[in-house]
């Protein structure tokens, strides 16, 4: 299973790169507006733009960008204008009707889609008849809610597996270390994670204990 960080900052971005186990990134409207957010001036689609591509260039591998627009054709022109900007640029698009037209019309002009917003199996196979490359269904969004986002995400995996369809599934909307595990378990492709789960995954207590231990034993003989 594929890593990736959910985020627009670059500090994360470049930090989690430097491990080597980075194969790619998420955005979504919110974690851009996060960025830019209280900063005065507007955000331009050109800022917005060279954003992207410096993310493009610290992570070499997928880059989600999601469109803002909400009727098809729109979805189209600005996911053609995102898909422009860098190879690895993949285009987010809802799970709507409108979404639905787009990925099917961006996919077959060999853009790639990812259908985000997924929280049932069956949007997770429409996506995948509308030619998306990757379906994102929501594990905490579906948790916070009191249902069950690993079950969500077993079913999908396994109609995904069951149909054989051509189709990626990022686990988004991750929480906690456990739920990149339960991923992991089910077969998802990829865990998308805030960069502060990302952190957590390599942290633990004994490895911190045992390296001081080693440290010291090593200080009392070293040449
Ligand atoms: C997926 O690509 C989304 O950006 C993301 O995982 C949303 O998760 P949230 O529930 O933490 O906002």
């Amino acid at each position: 299973m594929e890593l990736y960080l959910d985020t627009a900052n670059l500090e994360e971005i470049r930090e989690i790169a430097a491990w080597g186990v980075l194969s790619g990134v998420t955005t979504n409207p919110t974690l851009v507006a996060k960025e830019y957010a209280g900063r005065g001036a507007r955000l331009t689609e050109e800022v917005l733009f060279t954003h992207l591509r410096t993310i493009c260039e610290v992570v070499r591998g997928p880059v989600s960008a999601e469109v803002t627009a909400l009727e098809a054709e729109a979805m189209v022109e600005e996911g053609r204008r995102l898909a422009g900007i860098h190879p690895n640029i993949v285009v987010k698009l809802p799970t709507t009707e409108e979404g639905l037209k787009a990925c099917r019309r961006l996919s077959a002009e060999g853009v790639k889609v990812n259908m985000t917003l997924i929280f049932s199996t069956n949007q997770a196979l429409l996506a995948a008849r509308a030619g998306a490359a990757y379906v994102s269904p929501f594990l905490g969004r579906v948790d916070d809610i009191s249902w069950d986002g690993g079950e969500l995400l077993r079913e999908i995996v396994e109609v995904i597996q069951v149909q054989n369809l051509p189709v990626k599934v990022i686990a988004a909307s991750i929480r906690h270390p456990r739920h990149v595990t339960e991923a992991a378990l089910l077969g998802a492709d990829i865990a998308t994670m805030p960069y502060a789960v990302f952190k957590q995954l390599l942290k633990h207590p004994l490895t911190d204990l045992g390296l001081k231990r080693f440290m010291e034993d090593w200080e009392k003989v070293k040449p």
